[in-house]
């Protein structure tokens, strides 16, 4: 077993629908991610990008080939074992912020510590914690309708570290925000990811961010056709 790649994804294969109006989505993907590694994924609408992350996030089922995570194969867990490696090891940021309305920023940052049997006490000085680290100590107690998809935007970023995931995973995750905001976003994710030794897969349509990631890869229709850590 290859210890130091957190991701292993060999020939992966998917594809909708059966017989003539088969699609082919993602076309014997091989791809290997080192720990804090931080990569982003590009390329144009439609190529498979949120697809691929969301097989990595075991959010989404494959047709064939090998997905390892820390070395275990995806496909040969139950769902329980899911469920419960999605919660310890990995952390999700969307494009929206998927923020639970009834409950405020500190109780949304607590939730996946919770979830994983933290104590409330411990969980509330963490989720502070991490809240100050995103500038927000002033906005705890508001629920996700009295802040700006900013601040939003920021608290769902921190509720995807907070748990210190292995992995997190990030499909667009500033894409409705100015690019200044965004720009400062990723700064600090970034910076939290490394403090704590996270690997972070960022997919975005953003040449600035991704230029900020140490490694880029492109797909297209569903193939890798570039990835700068690969010399080619
Ligand atoms: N449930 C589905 N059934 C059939 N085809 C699907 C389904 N979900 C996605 N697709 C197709 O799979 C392809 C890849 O979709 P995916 O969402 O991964 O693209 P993407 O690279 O993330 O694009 P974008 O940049 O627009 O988000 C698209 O052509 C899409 O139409
Ligand atoms: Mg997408």
């Amino acid at each position: 077993m290859d210890n130091k790649h957190v991701v292993e994804i060999s020939d992966l294969n998917k594809s909708y629908g059966m017989g003539a109006g088969r699609l082919s989505v993602l076309k014997n993907i091989d791809l290997k991610i080192n720990q804090s590694e931080i990569c982003s994924i590009v390329g144009p609408s439609g190529a498979g990008k949120s697809t691929l992350l969301n097989c990595i996030g075991c959010l989404d089922s494959f047709n064939s080939g090998s997905l390892k995570i820390h070395g275990k194969e995806l496909s040969n867990m139950t769902i329980e074992d899911l469920s419960g490696f999605r919660n310890k090891k990995l952390g999700f940021i969307f494009q929206m912020h998927n923020l639970l309305p009834e409950f405020s920023a500190l109780e949304n940052v607590m939730m996946p510590m919770l979830i994983s049997r933290v104590s409330g006490k411990s969980a509330r000085l963490r989720a502070r914690e991490i809240i100050a680290e995103f500038g927000l100590s002033e906005r705890i107690n508001h629920k996700p309708g009295e802040l700006s998809g900013g601040e939003c935007q920021r608290i769902a970023v921190a509720r995807a570290i907070v748990n210190q995931p292995s992995i997190i995973l990030a499909d667009e995750p500033t894409g409705s925000l100015d690019s200044e905001n965004s720009s400062n976003l990723i700064d600090i994710l970034f910076r939290l990811g490394k403090q704590m030794n996270t690997t972070i897969i960022i997919v975005t349509h953003d040449k600035t961010i991704a230029e900020k990631t140490e490694r880029i890869i492109s797909l297209k229709d569903g193939k890798i056709i570039e990835d700068s850590a690969v010399i080619g």
